[in-house]
């Protein structure tokens, strides 16, 4: 019965540890394995190839993920992305013609905003796709292109499984715009696919650091702020840790750029703070540990989230280190976007809070 806990306390742990699996379907639709190439049935109505822009709408954690495929789609499509929450996006009177594709994502494709932005586009004449996971909602309905990720149900209020799948296909999304567009070479894509067929393995290697991540997350329950630093594909998934410590355990939590760290977050570092860095061992890596040098030096409290690379090469300035596999750029947010939800989940379990409905949340917002 998939409206059943099973053997878990909440639906949220349970659509957390379903990621492996249900990460596993949605990438087998969207990936052909024989050829290592991505296979995105219907793309050829986005037009990929002749746009100078793509349009990406969504709210909440789905925002998130569209925030990610930015840094997808430019890096592996050269295929400039509009960023925007929708409920900006509506009021905001941007210039929307024929010649532009928009791409709407929502778990539920329901929502009010998300809804209301998809028609604005649809009224300019826009090729419209959508990414959700209720293939009879209205967003699907009204989308001329579904790409619906193969989630199920999603009962707790946060966002967790839906969230990964969504990245499982706008990472496909991504790299069938690079092959279309004629920059991103074969060998190429086969190498970045090839390593999108260890998602499933590697998310089930995520998961055995949950056993570290509780330890942590009784004193964080004592935290009444807290701290998420990350660059590149790392920043949106600091500004998803922040969202989901808030709407499950109610601590403030804020999400920068670590490069923004700087200008203005700097000066809220006391011991008090606990600050969690999210940095796989990347290219861009060396440049956050210079700014987690630069909470220690404030005496900020980090936990850092890294592969063993990372760890060793990262000085002593964490005062506590969460292991993850080791793994290519491409399926790093995907990836750590678990021990991120696990952090959440457990804090808030600490805390004896509704974690499957937090407090003045909903599931799907209807109403504007
Ligand atoms: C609510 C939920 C979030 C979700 C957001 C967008 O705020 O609590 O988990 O990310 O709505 O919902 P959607 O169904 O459009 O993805």
């Amino acid at each position: 019965n998939l409206m059943d806990k099973g053997n878990y306390k909440h639906f949220m742990a349970k659509e957390i540890h379903e990621q492996p699996e249900v990460l596993g379907h949605t990438l087998s639709r969207y990936f052909d394995y024989s050829t290592n190439q991505a296979r995105v049935a219907g793309a050829e109505h986005l037009n990929f190839k002749n746009l100078s822009r793509l349009i990406v709408t969504a709210c909440g954690t789905a925002y998130l993920a569209g925030l990610v495929s930015k840094y997808w789609f430019e890096k592996y499509a050269r295929l400039p992305v509009d960023i925007d929450i929708a409920s900006e996006f509506r009021y905001r009177e941007t210039p929307v013609s024929g010649q532009d594709t928009a791409l709407f994502i929502s778990q539920s494709g329901e929502t009010a905003d998300t809804l209301a932005s998809l028609r604005y586009c649809k009224e300019a004449g826009a090729a419209i796709g959508a990414i959700v996971n209720v293939p009879e909602s209205t967003i699907a309905r009204e989308a001329d292109m579904v790409f619906p990720t193969i989630a199920g149900p999603e009962i707790g209020v946060a966002s967790t499984k839906a969230f990964t799948c969504q990245l499982a296909v706008l990472a496909a999304l991504a790299l069938q715009a690079g092959r279309e567009r004629g920059v991103l070479s074969a060998e190429k894509e086969r190498e970045l696919v090839a390593e999108l067929t260890e998602v499933p393995s590697l998310a089930l290697k995520a998961l055995a650091a949950e056993s570290d991540i509780v330890k942590l997350a009784l004193p964080l329950s004592k935290a009444d702020n807290a701290l998420y630093l990350g660059r590149a594909t790392s920043y949106p998934l600091a500004l998803e840790g922040a969202l989901k410590l808030k709407e499950l355990s109610y601590i403030h939590a804020e999400g920068y750029a670590a490069g923004e760290l700087k200008h203005g977050p700097i000066a809220l570092i006391d011991e008090n703070m606990p600050v969690f860095v999210i940095a796989p061992h990347d290219a861009i890596f060396e440049k956050t540990v210079s700014n987690m040098q630069e909470v220690a030096a404030r005496g900020g409290r980090i936990v850092l989230i890294t592969d063993a690379r990372g760890a060793s090469e990262s000085g002593n300035a964490a005062e506590n280190v969460v292991i993850m596999p080791e793994m290519s750029d491409i399926v790093a947010p995907i990836i750590y976007a678990l021990p991120v939800q696990l952090i959440a989940y457990h804090t808030a379990v600490f805390m004896g809070t509704d974690v499957d409905q937090p407090r003045n949340l909903a599931k799907s917002v209807t109403v504007e």
